[in-house]
């Protein structure tokens, strides 16, 4: 009989808390602005930066479950699938990478190690992986693989929240604001769910067209249970793609202030006829706008302001835009079901 997985590691193979280090340059002394690297890269080898803390609490799901195998969906140069595949290894779970588009060989470099890892990999056409997560693509790969635990793309769940929301209690600095990529949203969803109240956490979108993260976001806080105003993301330091970045720079920071207005195009209309998370039938909601902007993320900067909510005319007219309708119900946040 197969041994029964184990998702718990040694506890002295993760190097937690990680470590604060701070980057030194003179764009930033010269601002009077202290920045720190939370270094997660060095939490485990195989499982760095935030792959950990999103997975922790889906490994313990996938044993509580009593599923042997665990599914996931990424691109031939996920991280996510790399660190699934070694964290299947390392735990004793069956892997099972669907990886988007064609086979490509020779494997590329993370997809060879996934398969040295024992992951197993399968591939989808692009249209129907813009469908992973229907009810017609997991039935058909369940007939293909069998039961399997699965973790959305990316790891970005309820459970990767819960873990993600974990680091800002391991920062002991005083600090205003929280900044870190955002590609499927679940790391800024838990870092904005787990932050002391007055600091604010900025994601910065790694992908072009990156507006979905906004209700992204959202959503998986709503599926944490804890939904915040905390936060907000940035969508124009892509660089033109996911893992590209600015050339000419070399490693030096560069601090730019956008100046250009932004469609917030992210911004959901509600209708009153849609059913909000715990309200009930003729209830009241409170409906506001919350609106963003770069000068927001340099006053937060500089003076660690709490809360950056402005009226339209108020705002200078050459500031960013980024606009979020936030639904209170009983003087909690609320967002739709559907
Ligand atoms: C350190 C770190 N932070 C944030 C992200 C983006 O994570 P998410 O997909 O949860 O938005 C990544 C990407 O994998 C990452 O490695």
């Amino acid at each position: 009989m197969a041994a029964e997985p184990n998702s718990t590691p040694p506890a002295t193979d993760l190097v937690l808390p990680s470590p604060l280090v701070e980057l030194h340059d003179e764009s930033l002394a010269s601002r009077e602005v202290r920045v720190f690297l939370k270094r997660d890269d060095l939490i485990h080898p195989e499982l760095p930066g935030n792959k950990w803390r999103k997975l922790k609490y889906n490994l313990e799901a996938a044993g509580e479950s009593g599923q042997h195998t665990l599914l996931t969906f990424g691109g031939a140069y996920s991280n996510h699938i790399r660190a699934v595949a070694a964290a299947g290894r390392h735990f004793g779970f069956a892997t099972i990478g669907v990886i988007r588009g064609e086979e490509h060989l020779p494997l590329n470099p993370v997809l060879a190690y996934a398969r040295e890892q024992g992951m197993r990999l399968t591939y989808l056409d692009r249209t129907t992986y813009r469908a992973k997560a229907s009810p017609e693509v997991l039935e058909g790969l369940r007939r293909r693989f069998g039961e399997f635990f699965l973790l959305p793309e990316g790891g970005s769940n309820a459970a990767a929240v819960r873990g993600a929301a974990e680091l800002p209690a391991e920062l002991t600095l005083p600090y205003d604001v929280i900044c870190c990529a955002c590609g499927t949203g679940g790391t800024l969803a838990g870092i904005a769910a787990g932050l002391p109240p007055g600091k604010r956490a900025i994601g910065f979108s790694v992908l072009k067209g990156g507006e979905f993260l906004v209700d992204e976001v959202r959503r998986l806080q709503c599926d944490y249970g804890t939904v915040t105003t905390n936060w907000s993301i940035e969508l124009g330091y892509h660089f033109d793609g996911f893992a590209r970045r600015n050339s000419g720079s070399g490693n030096r920071l560069r601090i730019q202030p956008v100046n250009r207005w932004q469609k917030p195009s992210s911004l959901r209309s509600w209708s009153a006829s849609q059913p909000l998370k715990g309200s009930t039938s003729g209830q009241r909601v409170e409906v506001r706008l919350v609106t963003t902007t770069t000068a927001a993320v340099r006053k937060a900067l500089a003076s660690s302001a709490d809360e950056n909510s402005w009226t339209a005319d108020e705002l200078p007219p050459d500031a960013d835009v980024l606009q979020r309708i936030v639904v209170t119900v009983n003087g909690k946040d609320s967002c739709p079901t559907t």
